[in-house]
């Protein structure tokens, strides 16, 4: 609760500048944590960004907070578990909100079940595989091309630090995240030529609503970190808002650890 308060009172501060002015950013899961840190971060540069979600109404609350402080922010809905019929009409929403053209996608939204392999269940299994693998895909296919098209375009898909670590407990979810890690590598081959950045954030463990009954866990898992915490929200945001500006033109196919340092650590 404390972690949560002080995030917001961080983006509640985040200084105004220009450097995303004139682009229009999708940000998926951008209703609560990580997500939200990035269209609050984007938005401060001056990016249009749509804050999406399944409940409208935390959406709005973020996309509220956007525009207060003089950001330009549209909310819109997805459930991004569904059939890809689904995304794809997500998508022509999101574009029409953005007055036709998405120049930065962030691949954020995701779940995070934990438990025994033997313990998954099949509702699950399909969640992960729909909503961390399959949503980014369909939604790439949809948007790249387009930013191809256009000879310009950033895509940045949100990974973890357990995707390159053998943690118990959490098999399938850094297999999705693994996963993104590979599928960014060839879509930055596929469509860079073509002017489309795509790259990869891996955060750390990071303290958001999404796992806000484990502040414990957090802590033990971080105490032994380099930074000796867990990751805020709002760093994994100032390495996308890089990563989608100009300063990273030459920055393909990457992955950044903002992790505090656990993945280069780690004993064990
Ligand atoms: N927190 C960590 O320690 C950590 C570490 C490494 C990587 N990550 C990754 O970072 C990303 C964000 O995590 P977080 O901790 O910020 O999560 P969070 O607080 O639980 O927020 C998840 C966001 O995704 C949306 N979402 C979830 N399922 C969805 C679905 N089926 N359809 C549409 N939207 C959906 C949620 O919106 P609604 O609830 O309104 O649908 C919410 O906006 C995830 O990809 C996660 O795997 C997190």
């Amino acid at each position: 609760m404390q972690q949560n308060q002080a995030l917001q009172e961080l983006l509640e501060a985040l200084p105004a500048d220009e450097r995303l002015r004139g682009r229009t950013a999708l940000i998926t899961g951008s209703s609560s944590g990580i997500g939200e840190a990035i269209a609050k971060v984007l938005a401060a540069s001056g990016a249009e960004v749509v804050v999406s979600g399944r409940n409208s109404d935390r959406a709005g609350a973020v996309a509220d907070a956007i525009r207060a402080k003089g950001g330009t922010a549209h909310v819109v809905t997805a459930t991004l578990d569904a059939e890809p019929s689904e995304i794809r009409e997500f998508a022509a929403r999101a574009e029409a909100a953005l007055g036709g053209s998405i120049d930065i996608l962030v691949n954020n939204a995701g779940v995070y079940p934990g438990g025994s392999t033997a313990d998954v269940t099949d509702e699950e299994m399909q969640a992960l595989w729909a909503t961390n693998i399959r949503a980014p895909h369909v939604l790439v296919a949809t948007l790249a091309p387009r930013m191809a098209e256009r000879g310009h375009g950033s895509i940045v898909n949100i990974g973890s630090w357990m995707a390159r670590v053998g943690v118990p407990y959490m098999a399938l979810y850094p297999a999705t995240k693994a996963a993104i890690e590979q599928l960014t590598r060839a879509w930055a081959a596929e469509y860079g030529p073509s002017g489309v950045h795509v790259n990869t954030v891996a955060p750390g463990a990071t303290a958001t609503p999404g796992n806000g009954a484990f502040v414990d866990v957090l802590a033990a898992m971080t105490k032994d970190t380099p930074a000796g915490a867990p990751v805020r929200p709002i760093d994994i945001a100032y390495a996308v808002r890089w990563l989608v500006s100009d300063e990273a033109a030459f920055v393909h196919g990457a992955t950044f650890d903002i992790d505090g340092g656990i993945d280069a650590t780690r004993m064990r």
